[in-house]
């Protein structure tokens, strides 16, 4: 097979297999090409992978560069306004997301000690409160209730603006702000306006905290002479995103995934022990960053194919995620399944650096809404939810719940 995909209007991401699957040209790709090549919407010529064991073998191998899409500012090709491929992008200070070893390593290695299992699970208890709290707030409330607004957002929110340091007062500046760079069809000048709007901000909170430090992870890593106070903003930037807007999303897709599930749903209620793998089924049937973009630093052979240095290569974890290759009918949602393996935090170097903090936050935020809102259900029609297809990161815009009761 010699043929180049076209997907003249960039890569479809319109979920014509429901909601939770991966679009329909997807999956035939991966059936028929797992690592294939592709023309952008502007003409340049690149790769898309879309197998499970390609895309992890891809991951794991640094010869493709991670200096491609701006890391979280996700400025892909199909950007109105995005300078032309085939070459490294210029690196932004602290944003580690987007560079490669050596950089990377030492940016990153800031951070491990911070994010420990062991550390993780020190702020269990606490992470537990804050959800506890937020339940109660929306007990208060009349159905129906947004849950993205009283539940799935502040709690991420509420839990890395603790950590690190930030006052949740100001949230604004950066809920607001971070949507523009995660929606998909906002000029490349209207993204830097809305990075500039909270990199400002948080250029005078790390100045402030280095000067006097606090006890709070921004202000640890002020504390390291090395750092220059751009780097500090950069990486307080992408924990800051990073931190909030996916758990928020699972959170709150998670949710709607199970409603549509029920079958699924009573079985967890009925066995909250399954919660811990229902959590890695739902990352990995849901897979809500989907999109990372690479680049081939040199000819790289992958999957026996041949990746010609100076590509870019798109890679889809959600489609990956549903390799029946890899898992038996992977478009089934099943909380009993060993998920583990998934993709969905990503893979070698750049594996995701919060993934236990997620993980501890969907664990207590799934627990806590089961437990408390017996009859939850959908206050509007399934296909009246709107879904994320706009967005870099899925999930949906607002999720309408009702309930009959609530449980102390
Ligand atoms: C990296 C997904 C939660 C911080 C990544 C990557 C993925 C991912 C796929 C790899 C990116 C790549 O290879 O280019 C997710 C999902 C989350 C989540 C699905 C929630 C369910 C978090 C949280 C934090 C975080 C709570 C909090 C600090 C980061 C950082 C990186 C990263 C800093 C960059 C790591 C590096 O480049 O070395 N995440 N993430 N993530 N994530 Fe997460």
């Amino acid at each position: 097979m010699t043929e180049t995909v076209q997907f003249p209007q960039g890569l479809p991401t319109e979920r014509d297999a429901g909601p939770f699957n991966p679009p329909s040209a997807i999956t035939r790709l991966r059936e028929t090409r797992p690592v294939s090549p592709l023309t952008f919407p502007d003409g340049h010529e690149g790769w898309v992978v879309t197998g499970y064991d390609a895309v992890r073998q891809l991951l794991a191998d640094t010869r493709f560069s991670s200096r491609q899409d701006l890391g979280v500012l996700h400025v892909p090709y199909e950007t109105p306004g995005m300078p032309a491929a085939t070459e490294p992008s210029p690196q932004i200070p602290g944003l580690f997301i987007a560079m490669d070893p050596p950089d990377h390593t030492r940016l990153r290695r800031k951070l491990t000690g911070a994010f420990t299992v062991k550390r993780m699970r020190q702020l269990e208890e606490h992470i537990v409160e804050v959800v506890e709290r937020q339940l109660e707030e929306m007990t208060r409330l009349a159905p129906p209730v947004d849950l993205v607004e009283h539940f799935a957002l502040p709690v991420p929110s509420l839990v890395i603006c603790e950590l690190l340091g930030v006052p949740y007062a100001d949230r604004e500046t950066f809920q607001v702000n971070s949507a523009k760079f995660l929606e998909k069809d906002v000029e490349l000048d209207e993204k830097m306006a809305a990075y500039g709007a909270i990199t400002g901000y948080l250029a005078e909170l790390v100045t402030r905290k280095r000067a006097t430090p606090d006890d709070d992870l921004l202000s640890d890593l002020a504390r390291h002479d090395d750092l220059t106070v751009e780097e500090l903003t950069g990486i307080s930037f992408l924990l800051l995103l990073a931190g909030h807007e996916t758990t928020a999303n699972m959170l709150a897709l998670g949710t709607f995934a199970l409603l549509e599930h029920p079958e699924q749903l009573a079985e967890l209620r009925a066995d909250p022990g399954l919660l811990p793998d229902a959590v890695e089924e739902l990352m990995r049937y849901l897979t809500i960053a989907d999109i990372f973009y690479r680049y081939a630093t040199e000819d790289v052979e992958l999957a026996g194919e041949t990746i010609p240095a100076g590509s870019t290569v798109v890679v889809s974890l959600l489609a990956a995620n549903h390799d029946p290759a890899r898992f038996d009918a992977p478009d089934t949602l099943d909380v009993h399944r060993r998920s583990r393996g998934h993709l969905s935090f990503g893979h070698g170097v750049h594996q995701c650096l919060g993934q236990q903090l997620a993980r501890i936050e969907m664990r207590a935020g799934f627990t806590g809404l089961l437990r408390r809102f017996p009859s939850l259900a959908l206050a509007v029609p399934a296909d009246e939810v709107e879904l994320k297809t706009d967005m870099n990161i899925y999930g949906v815009h607002a999720l309408p719940v009702t309930w009959a009761g609530t449980a102390p």
